[in-house]
């Protein structure tokens, strides 16, 4: 049975549970959150607790692509916030990678910038702290200036539609290199004193959208081997020229029709198949990865996907929680078929305070060993200590789901809560909303 769009209306735990046994969602929720106090094992490693900030994107680095004040500020808040494990957003391997001109990219001239934050949050941070890097290239969502041309691995019936007038498709020989700018990155980030990198593999920037090269002809298209060539490589080349932990952000479905999308029901594309996301994890681990970040969709093309969200650019199909409950059991279906991997989850956000009841429920029942919070950051950095010193996540602390913070980010600005940090964020986003006559700074105000 397919159940309507309705907005987060739950007067707590009791409300909830009641309308997972109406959805016939077996979701485990759990009042008790002290699981999400206990210290986890990453490989050699313990992390202090199972708790996790997302990557999210600030677009406010400097124009080379180094941390901005902006950056410091965030990171400061995130550090100081209590998680374990800070998985610091996406960072560029290349200039013609960037998804936007404020993206971070780390390079040979600006990798002691890195090193220079790196310890910056360290000392922040409430005690030991796991710094995960992002490295990213953002293929067709490539736009390091206007009217760059996109990079694409494939052709996309769904998605060329929103491409710019200049499209470049990526040679095989180009990708090679590729390869190597990714170790290189990853030279750079064990230089600058991160744990780990991320070869990020989601929301369909370029390696993700190898994943469903099905139709691509040459050595990264076609058959599976072929698809994650490109993943494979790189992660190899980066375990064999670097000591630093690799870690993958890794899209289990995208909900877009075969054969453009990946991890779909070949006939029902909305239901996921999980079937080679498994195989992937299974095949990273015994190339020495022991960290996967579990996620989904495609935050341009369906973001209703990859955010549960009250309010968007559309009404969603479907109840946000079943994307909620998608997003965790992609989760508890990749621990389930790889129980040594660490895998961290997704999807919590729009549960409010009820998140960490969530969390732990699942955490309890092994369906996943963190849980990483997105937009929850950006509007509650401390939501880790609250959880951890008070049991509980406070309800007039959460994100709202309003999408401005992804709104910001589509209008050029940079990216925050315009709601729990309208000091900074707010201004921002009114200046990016200008000539789009939906300001509502009335609105906004109600939640202050
Ligand atoms: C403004 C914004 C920026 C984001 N930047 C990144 C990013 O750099 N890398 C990434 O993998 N995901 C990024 N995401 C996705 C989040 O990491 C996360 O997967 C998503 O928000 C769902 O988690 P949540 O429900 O806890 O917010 C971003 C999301 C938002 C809203």
């Amino acid at each position: 049975m397919e159940y309507g769009f309705e907005k987060f209306n739950f007067k707590d735990l009791n409300a909830l549970r009641e309308k997972l046994n109406v959805m016939g969602l077996d979701l485990p929720v759990s009042k008790d959150v002290s699981v999400l106090a206990q210290p986890v094992g990453l490989g050699a490693r313990t992390l202090k607790n199972a708790l996790c900030v997302h990557p999210m994107e600030g677009c406010d680095s400097m124009d080379d692509g180094s941390p901005s004040e902006m950056v410091y500020r965030r990171y400061e808040r995130f550090a100081q916030g209590g998680s374990a494990l800070l998985w610091v957003e996406a960072c560029a391997v290349c200039s013609e990678g960037r998804a936007n001109p404020r993206q971070l990219s780390i390079h040979e001239g600006n990798k002691d910038k890195f090193k220079t934050l790196v310890s910056f949050i360290r000392e922040k941070a409430a005690g030991k702290i796991y710094l995960v890097l992002q490295l990213t290239h953002s293929g067709r969502y490539s736009k390091p200036y206007a009217g760059a041309p996109a990079i694409i691995a494939c052709e996309n019936r769904y998605l060329d539609p929103f491409l710019p007038p200049e499209v470049h498709s990526i040679t095989d020989e180009e990708l090679g290199c590729l390869e190597d700018k990714f170790a290189d990155a990853a030279r750079f980030a064990d230089y600058a004193g991160f744990d780990a990198v991320d070869i990020k593999c989601c929301h369909r920037y370029l390696s993700n959208e190898l994943l469903s090269a099905y139709r691509r002809p040459g050595s990264y298209g076609g058959t599976f081997k072929n698809r994650t060539r490109f993943l494979f490589n790189i992660v190899e080349k980066v375990l064999k020229t670097t000591s630093i932990d690799v870690a993958v952000r890794l899209n289990a479905y995208d909900e877009i029709p075969y054969p453009y999308g990946f991890g779909v029901n070949r006939s029902q594309y909305r239901k996921p198949d999980l079937t080679e996301i498994k195989l992937i994890v299974r095949r990273l681990y015994e190339l020495g990865v022991r960290l996967v970040n579990i996620t989904s969709g495609n935050p341009y093309y369906n973001p209703h996907v990859n955010r549960p969200y009250d309010t968007g650019t559309y009404t969603p199909p479907d109840h946000p929680l079943e994307n909620v409950y998608k997003l965790l059991d992609a989760s508890r279906q990749v621990k389930r078929a790889v129980p040594d991997m660490t895998v961290i989850a997704a999807g919590l956000t729009w549960l409010r305070d009820l998140g960490a009841n969530v969390a732990a429920g699942c955490i309890g029942e092994k369906w996943f060993d963190l849980a990483g919070f997105g937009r929850q950051a950006f509007a509650y950095p401390d939501f880790a200590n609250d959880i951890l010193a008070k049991g509980e996540l406070m309800r007039s602390k959460c994100c709202i789901t309003c999408s401005k913070c992804t709104t910001i980010m589509r209008d050029g600005g940079a990216a925050g809560c315009v709601i729990r940090d309208p000091k900074v964020y707010l201004p921002i986003y009114q200046v990016g909303r200008q000539d789009k006559q939906d300001i509502d700074g009335s609105r906004i105000a109600e939640h202050i």
